[in-house]
């Protein structure tokens, strides 16, 4: 386990062991059941190219009329609770007494990606947000505060898990593609990222 210092990132490679991932996935199973993935629809015109869904007070949520929280899965039915094993990651890392309201589980297929994009959808930037890394390795590109400018990638493995707080909070960030089928944690390949965030 190493800390990695990216442009205010914490990059914690290889913070959580084999038999840790197989756990999360383990607990992410019924969370998927009870809120399939979807590919949501973006403000623009077209879907995005990753699959997803949350678990907390609140999910992730986009469509024509932008993004934003939502308190429902399409579905009309709550989100699930985030997982134990998933809230442990968080308070070991932050050690914080607020727990998140928002799981985020975004499932990256073969050729699935995310555009550079700040994290700007929540009330308090003072809280961090964590960000882990299961199954396929995926290149995570870092930007600046301000559109544009240099950016600097790292390749996030199976296990890492990525911190961004302080100055971190609000740079652009995205995921430019996986390596399809370079882990075995999942079946049919693919790569997953929790994302963990204070919402109000
Ligand atoms: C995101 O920032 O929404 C996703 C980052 C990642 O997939 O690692
Ligand atoms: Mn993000």
């Amino acid at each position: 386990m190493t800390l990695l210092k990216v442009r205010g990132f914490d990059v914690h490679k290889g913070y959580l062991d084999p038999a840790r991932q197989a756990a999360l996935i383990g607990s992410l199973r019924p969370v998927l059941k009870a809120a399939p993935l979807f590919s949501p629809k973006v403000p623009g015109g077209g879907r995005m190219s990753v699959r997803m869904t949350s678990a907390g007070r609140f999910g992730w949520y986009s469509d024509a009329s932008g993004y934003r929280y939502a308190q429902q899965h399409p579905s009309g039915l709550d989100w699930p609770a985030v997982p134990e094993a998933v809230l442990e990651v968080w308070r070991d890392l932050t050690r914080l007494e607020r727990q998140p309201d928002c799981c985020l589980l975004n499932y990256y297929g073969e050729g699935a990606r995310m555009g550079l994009h700040q994290d700007r959808d929540e009330a308090d930037f003072s809280y961090p947000v964590v960000s882990i890394s299961l199954g396929d390795d995926g290149l995570f590109r870092i930007g600046n505060r301000a559109r544009g400018g240099k950016t600097e990638s790292v390749w996030l493995n199976s296990g890492d898990v990525v911190v961004m707080g302080g100055e971190a909070r609000l740079a652009y960030h995205g995921l430019d593609r996986i390596r399809f089928k370079s882990s075995r944690l999942l079946p049919k390949g693919g790569r997953i990222n929790l994302t963990l965030r204070v919402v109000t």
